[in-house]
């Protein structure tokens, strides 16, 4: 008969604390939570600003892609599934040279970073090599960059080859 009073006591206990730890997360920890929730200003990555871009070939076709701040141009070239051939042979790796691309002069100038010495050494195997050419996966898009057209060379070279 102990026994059976000893567990009666122990399942009041027990049902005690459940209805005490509901009470308390109803009552003071959801209010908490959605406080906290109203008052973050953390932008998800998801929501990063978009940004375009005009890619201008040889023969004069333009193609408009979008991409997000913080993508290289590769990125956008990549994400928009964009048929420039052979371009971006390396995958970002600076050791092929065929993502050279040709920026207007004012554009050219605005960029957020100047060429490596490693980037450099692969121009000098571009193709069409100008004053302003840079690779496209090094260029990373800022919101200044927003809106820009870029010159595709008619050739590439794959310094790989
Ligand atoms: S993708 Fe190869 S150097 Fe840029």
């Amino acid at each position: 008969m102990a026994l059976v009073n000893n567990f009666q006591r122990f399942s009041r206990s027990i049902l005690g604390v459940v209805s005490n730890y509901s009470k308390c997360t109803s009552n003071t920890t959801l209010p908490f939570l959605q406080a906290i929730r109203k008052t973050s200003t953390t932008q998800p990555l998801s929501e990063k600003a978009e940004v375009s871009i005009t890619f201008v070939k040889a023969d004069g076709e333009k193609i408009k892609a979008k991409g997000k701040i913080g993508d290289t141009i590769l990125d956008i070239i990549v994400n928009n599934e964009i048929d420039l051939d052979g371009f971006g042979a390396c995958e970002g790796t600076l050791t092929c040279s065929t993502c050279h691309l040709i920026f207007p002069k004012e554009v050219y100038d605005a960029l957020p970073d100047k060429p490596t010495d490693e980037e450099l050494d692969m121009l000098d195997l571009a193709y069409e090599l100008t004053d302003t050419s840079r690779l496209g996966c090094q260029i990373v898009m800022t919101k200044n960059l927003d809106g820009i057209e870029v010159r595709v060379p008619s050739t590439i070279n794959d310094a790989r080859a």
